[in-house]
């Protein structure tokens, strides 16, 4: 048995679990279809509000939109958060029909086409390249349609982040330039003309050791400072990543945020303000912002007992919600948070196993859970679900229909 995944913080009123300040099967009426992703819009608020207060006014937010990339919920954060970051033409889109200025959003990641770098210099959107490659052919993209490109520099850390859930940084990667080949970077960019506002690194995500994340941003700090030094103009822009981390197990503590961002907030008093003055510095985040304020709901359509052990099954499954399943670059499978939505505060008198509608072993959404008694027709809700649920699933796969989603 391997327990029922970290404990959520939803409100329950009468039994039900409430998502957005409604009771769950009003939800499922409201919304119509099971299964369904709901994300609570105060509870996206509230933790904006928490980084705020822990950061300090003085170092800017961002919201990396692949989290989570629900129209509606980008359009809320854009209304929270002070940028934007994208990694491809869609997201970019995505962000560009928000308020959020152009000049305020980001594009990062490997692989960025043509097409891509061409439709970001003519939106004025900041490009951070990933290779010396990359760089070349958005300088080339400018010249043909007779704008200046907007630059960071992407850097691959001289150092790796231990704890990561996954490590984008240090060793060799697809991410970044490597640190030490940097300067030159920069030269051949001062070179053709092109000004560079400032870095971006980015070591890990999904990271809940405050004592590993103060230690990188000390470090980062310490490389961009090296950086800088290689620039003939000042650094404008400096992206510390983030890679703050969300509980999905038993086991697992949340993140002490206060002690990350008063570190923060203190390194870049002490070492950054004095050497860059007036560069922005921002800090990127994803899940951490949107991840435990999501659900996905799913129904019981069949209970069956193989051999001694209890079956739910249910209307969902990895097609939607694969990180649950484990098989999104989890080591070894563990449960994440499960409850019966409709019978909250019920004592878990019943061992079960939940799956999905999925014809494959891989669809296992709780394996041997403790549970109230679920009966077919009952929800079956997965908590953290706001971050890489839906859009990080193979929704194709056998076919079935597409979830809906709702901000509530
Ligand atoms: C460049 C960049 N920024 C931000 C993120 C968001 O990470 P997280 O959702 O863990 O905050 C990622 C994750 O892959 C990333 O690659």
């Amino acid at each position: 048995m391997s327990g029922a995944g970290a404990v959520p913080a939803f409100p329950v009123a009468g039994g039900q679990l409430v998502v957005g300040g409604v009771p769950l099967d009003r939800l499922a009426a409201r919304v119509g279809s099971t299964p369904f992703f709901a994300y609570d819009r105060d509870a996206i608020t509230r933790r904006v509000d928490r980084v705020r207060a822990a950061l300090g006014g003085r170092i800017a937010l961002k919201y990396a939109v692949k989290a989570n990339p629900m129209p509606a919920v980008v359009q809320h954060l854009a209304g929270l958060v002070d940028a934007l970051d994208v990694a491809s033409s869609g997201e970019m889109q995505t962000a560009l029909d928000t308020p959020m200025p152009a000049a305020r959003i980001s594009f990062a990641g490997p692989g960025k086409t043509d097409d891509e770098l061409t439709r970001a210099v003519a939106a004025g959107v900041l490009v951070e390249v990933e290779s010396a490659g990359e760089a070349r052919r958005l300088v080339a993209a400018g010249e043909r349609i007779g704008i200046g490109p907007r630059v960071a520099v992407r850097v691959n850390p001289d150092f790796q982040v231990k704890g990561s859930g996954m490590r984008m940084g240090g060793g060799p990667q697809q991410f970044g330039v490597d640190a030490e080949a940097v300067p030159e970077l920069l030269g051949w960019l001062a070179a053709a003309g092109v000004e560079v506002e400032g870095f971006h690194v980015f070591a890990g995500s999904q990271n809940l050791s405050a004592d590993i994340l103060r230690e990188a941003e000390t470090r980062t700090v310490d490389l961009v400072l090296s950086l800088a030094r290689h620039t003939p103009t000042p650094v404008r822009y400096v992206n510390l990543g983030g890679g703050f981390g969300i509980p999905y197990f038993e086991k697992d503590s949340p993140l002490d945020v206060e002690a990350v961002g008063g570190h923060l907030a203190g390194l870049v008093a002490e070492r950054l303000d004095p050497e860059l003055p007036g560069a922005e510095v921002v800090v990127e985040l994803g899940r951490y912002l949107v991840g435990e304020a999501g659900v996905y709901v799913t129904r019981v359509v069949d209970r069956k007992v193989s051999r001694g052990r209890t079956y739910l099954v249910v209307d969902g499954g990895m097609h939607h919600q694969l990180a649950a399943s484990g098989n999104f670059g989890q080591v070894i499978r563990r449960n994440y948070p499960i409850a019966v939505g409709s019978r909250m505060g019920a004592p878990a008198d019943e061992r079960a196993t939940v799956v999905g509608c999925l014809c494959t072993p891989l669809d296992l959404l709780g394996d041997d859970v403790d549970l109230p008694r679920a009966d077919v027709g009952d929800l079956l809700v997965l908590f953290q679900a706001g971050a890489y649920g839906l859009t990080a699933s193979p929704t194709a796969f056998l076919g079935h229909p597409q979830p809906a989603e709702a901000l509530v």
